[in-house]
């Protein structure tokens, strides 16, 4: 693949999407993580409905706790410590998860309704292909319309490729390749967008992620077919590693740091996406911190 150093212009021609307040975005993965943080910030300029997608309950539907405020892994992880009633190491690691992750949902429902917009989240797991078809079906029933798609759903299960279980490499790949079919069969060609979060495992490949890399390089190519059927943006973005959210744990910070790599800053990022949905006109973009390649 031949890199292209691309600038964006911004600004200059009308934004390429509408979005009035009756309008439907899906987001994919979209209540944690960096797909969280680059909505929270795209929904301020656009207000409407967002139907975020995951595998977690809904914590609308959880009663209120002590630890509902908590939004770092570790003072979620003292506070189970100091409780005492779970001992086992991994179970406080599975609870300390479950809590983040339920703490994260609220907290992107909570901000995305303080910006004007009405939330919708779906606990759904994207490997359930049948699962996710009638739920676009219903959801074309309701609101008669999905203006945009965000497809921001993925999860890293890093291991040497002969230490990989095909379960494994499974749910990496088809977490992300699984919904490709399922929106190219149920889209309507006047869909303004439809984003793909790929990586540049894809382009540069990554050790120990060729689950990872192989998944995201079906979104690149993906995004070229469904420009056939899609009237309006697909893009697919090859993002570098990002620094205050998501997965890059903080163990892989230090080994991105390490080799060099920079890492995106959330603020820097939530621009550049803005941006690059108003006004990109590429299928596939590579977007890094730094002058790495
Ligand atoms: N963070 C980075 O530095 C980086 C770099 C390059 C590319 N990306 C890409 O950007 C996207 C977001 O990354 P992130 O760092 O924000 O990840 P994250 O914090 O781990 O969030 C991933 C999201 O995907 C959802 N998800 C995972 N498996 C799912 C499944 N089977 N069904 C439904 N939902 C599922 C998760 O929700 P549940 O757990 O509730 O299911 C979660 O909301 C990913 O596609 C990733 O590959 C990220």
């Amino acid at each position: 693949m031949e890199l292209v150093p691309s600038q964006l212009i911004t600004g200059v021609e009308d934004s390429h999407i509408k979005l009035d307040k009756e309008a439907v975005v899906l987001v994919l993965g979209g209540a944690q993580g960096i797909t969280s943080e680059l909505m929270i910030h795209f929904s301020k300029d656009y207000p409407c409905t967002y139907i975020l997608v995951g595998r977690s309950a809904d914590p609308r539907n959880a009663s209120p706790g002590p630890l509902d405020a908590l939004q770092h892994k570790d003072e979620i992880r003292n506070y189970l410590v100091k409780q005492g009633d779970i001992k086992k190491p991994a179970e406080i690691e599975r609870e300390t998860a479950r809590i983040f992750k339920n703490n994260q949902i609220m907290r992107t429902i909570t901000q995305m309704e303080k910006g004007g917009s009405t939330v919708v989240y779906e606990s759904l797991d994207l490997c359930d292909e049948a699962g996710l078809s009638s739920f676009i079906n219903n959801v074309y029933d309701k609101y008669n319309r999905i203006d945009g798609v965000v497809h921001g759903a993925g999860l890293l299960e890093d291991k040497l490729f002969h230490s990989k279980t095909s379960e494994s490499f499974g749910r990496v790949f088809d977490t992300k390749v699984i919904p490709l079919r399922t929106l190219a069969e149920h889209l309507t060609p006047d869909t303004q967008f439809v984003i793909f979060f790929s990586s540049i495992a894809s382009v540069y490949g990554n050790r120990g992620q060729t689950d990872y890399a192989a998944a995201n390089s079906v979104l690149d190519k993906y995004a070229w077919a469904l420009k056939e059927k899609i009237n309006g943006k697909v893009m697919s973005i090859n993002w570098g590693p990002w620094k205050g959210a998501g997965m890059v744990s903080p163990t892989l910070e230090k080994e991105y740091e390490r080799r060099g790599i920079a890492l995106i800053p959330l603020q820097d990022g939530r621009e550049i996406f803005l941006n690059e949905l108003k006004y990109g006109k590429e299928s596939q973009v590579l977007i890094m911190a730094g002058n790495n390649w």
